[in-house]
C-alpha cells in the first residue's frame, strides 16, 4: 500500500483503470482492518495462549460477518486463498464425495464458464467423470429449463456461473438453481448446485437462501479486499471430501494456517461492497453507458457482447474487426489506459475466447476483443478521455495489422 492509503490509482503505469474485473485496488477500510494482524496481532489462531485466542477472535468476527452477508451459519463460511481455490474444492471436493456416496459422476456446467471451473470439471474426466458442457445462447446465458433438462439421475454437481468475467452477463442463477432442484426432486435425489460468484460481488445479492445454491464462490481482489483471500459458502450436509489435508482447519475442510489479516480484509471489503451495491450499480452503469455511447457513435461497426440488460454493470465488452484484441490493450497502454482483450494468450498464438466461441461471435471478431470494465472510483472525465482517444487507437492498430503493400 503507498504511503497515501486513500490513493485509488492501482497501476501506476496507467492512469485510467478500467481493469477491474482482473482486479481491484484494495479497499482503505479492509488496509486498515488488517494492519494490527500484519503487525503485532500475527500469532497463530490455533494456538493456546490469549495471542491466538485473540487472532481465533478476529478470525471468528471475519467469518460471522460473511454469514450474515450469504444468510448463512458461520459454520458453512470456509475460508480459502481465492477464487481458483474455492471452485476447486467446490467440484472436486463435492464431486468425489457425491461419487462415492453413490451421487453419480457426472458433472453439468455451461461452456461458458470460467478455466478455472471448466478445468477442475476437465481434471475430473481422468478420474472417470462425465463432463457436460451446455451450449448458451448469443448472450452467453443459460435457461433454467435447458439446465434443468439436462440433470440426470447420475448428476452429481451443477455449477453455474452467477456473472461471466468476460462479457458480464448476468445469469438467473436463482431460477437456475430452482429448476434444478426441482429436476433433482423429481429423480428421488438432492443435487449440490454451485455458482462462480467471482464478478457479482459488487453489484448482486448473495443471500444463500434465496438464490438456493449449496456451494457459492468468491475471490476477496475482486471486490476491495485482498489479493490470496477467497470464501467458499458450503451449505451444511453437502458430501465435501477436502482438497487440502493437514491440521484439520476450517472444520477439516482446508486445512492450512488461515490467513487472519487476508480474512479480516476480506470480510470488511465484502460488507461494504455488498452494501454499496446500489450505489455501485448505478455509478457505474451511468458511466458505462456513456463511454459505450460514445464508442458507438465514433465506430458504429463496434459490437458490442453480453447481454443488453442482464449484464454486470461496470463490464462493457466490445469487438472490433481487423485487428487483434492484445494489439489495442498494448496501444490504450501506452495512452495510459489499463483495459483487457479479454483472450487468452497461450505461449505462441493468442487463443480466441472460449466464451465468444460459445456464444457464436464469428472468429475474426472474437480475436478482435476489448474487455473494459469500471470500478468504484472510475470517473466522467476518465471515460471521456477513453471515449475520445479509442477511436484513433483501433485505426492505428488496424492500420498497423494490415499487410504492407508490395
Ligand atoms: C468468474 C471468475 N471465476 C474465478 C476466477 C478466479 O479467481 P482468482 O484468480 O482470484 O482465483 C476469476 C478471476 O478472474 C473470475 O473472473
Amino acid at each position: 500500500m503507498p504511503a497515501d492509503e486513500s490513493s485509488t490509482t492501482p497501476n501506476e503505469g496507467a492512469s485510467i483503470y478500467l481493469d477491474s474485473a482482473a482486479s481491484t485496488p484494495l479497499r482503505p477500510e479492509a488496509y486498515r482492518a488488517m494492519l494490527p494482524f500484519l503487525q503485532t496481532e500475527f500469532a497463530n489462531p490455533s494456538a493456546h495462549h490469549s495471542a491466538g485466542r485473540r487472532a481465533s477472535e478476529a478470525l471468528e468476527d471475519a467469518r460471522h460477518r460473511v454469514a450474515r452477508v450469504f444468510n448463512a451459519e458461520p459454520e458453512e463460511v470456509v475460508f480459502t486463498s481465492g477464487g481458483t481455490e474455492s471452485i476447486n474444492a467446490a467440484i472436486k471436493g463435492v464431486a468425489f464425495a457425491q461419487r462415492d456416496a453413490g451421487g453419480g459422476h457426472h458433472i453439468l456446467t455451461t461452456a461458458v464458464e470460467h478455466h478455472a471451473v471448466l478445468h477442475s470439471a476437465r481434471f475430473l474426466e481422468r478420474f472417470g467423470f462425465e463432463v457436460e458442457e451446455l451450449p448458451v445462447d448469443e448472450y452467453g446465458r443459460v435457461s433454467p429449463e435447458e439446465v434443468a433438462a439436462a440433470v440426470r439421475r447420475d448428476t452429481a454437481l451443477v455449477s453455474v456461473g452467477y456473472a461471466n468475467n468476460e462479457v458480464g452477463t448476468v445469469q438467473p442463477i436463482a431460477a437456475i438453481a430452482a429448476a434444478v432442484a426441482a429436476r433433482a426432486t423429481a429423480l428421488g435425489k438432492r443435487i449440490p448446485f454451485h455458482t462462480d460468484a467471482v464478478q457479482a460481488a459488487s453489484s448482486h445479492p448473495l443471500d444463500v437462501q434465496a438464490l438456493g445454491v449449496d456451494l457459492l464462490s468468491l475471490s476477496g481482489h475482486k471486490f476491495g479486499g485482498p489479493k490470496g483471500t477467497g470464501l467458499l459458502y458450503m451449505r451444511r450436509g453437502i458430501p465435501f471430501l477436502e482438497l487440502l489435508s493437514g491440521g484439520g482447519q476450517e472444520r477439516q475442510r482446508r486445512s492450512g494456517t488461515e490467513n487472519v489479516p487476508g480474512n479480516v480484509g476480506l470480510a470488511v471489503a465484502l460488507e461494504l461492497a455488498q452494501a454499496d451495491r446500489e450505489g455501485f450499480t448505478v455509478r457505474t452503469s451511468t458511466l458505462r453507458d456513456r463511454l459505450l455511447a460514445a464508442i458507438v457513435e465514433a465506430c458504429p461497426e463496434a459490437i458490442v457482447n453480453g447481454h443488453p440488460t442482464e449484464r454486470l454493470p461496470q463490464a462493457l465488452h466490445i469487438c472490433f474487426s481487423g485487428l487483434e484484441g492484445e494489439a489495442l490493450v498494448d496501444e490504450l497502454d501506452r495512452l495510459g489506459i489499463a483495459a483487457s482483450a479479454g483472450a487468452a494468450c497461450t505461449s505462441a498464438t493468442w487463443e480466441p475466447s472460449h466464451v465468444l466461441l460459445a456464444m457464436g461471435v464469428p472468429l475474426e471478431l472474437a480475436i478482435g476483443s476489448l474487455r473494459m470494465s469500471l470500478w468504484s472510483t472510475t470517473t466522467a472525465e476518465q471515460v471521456d478521455h477513453v471515449a475520445q482517444v479509442l477511436p484513433g487507437a483501433v485505426s492505428r492498430v488496424r492500420e498497423a495489422a494490415l499487410p504492407a503493400p508490395r
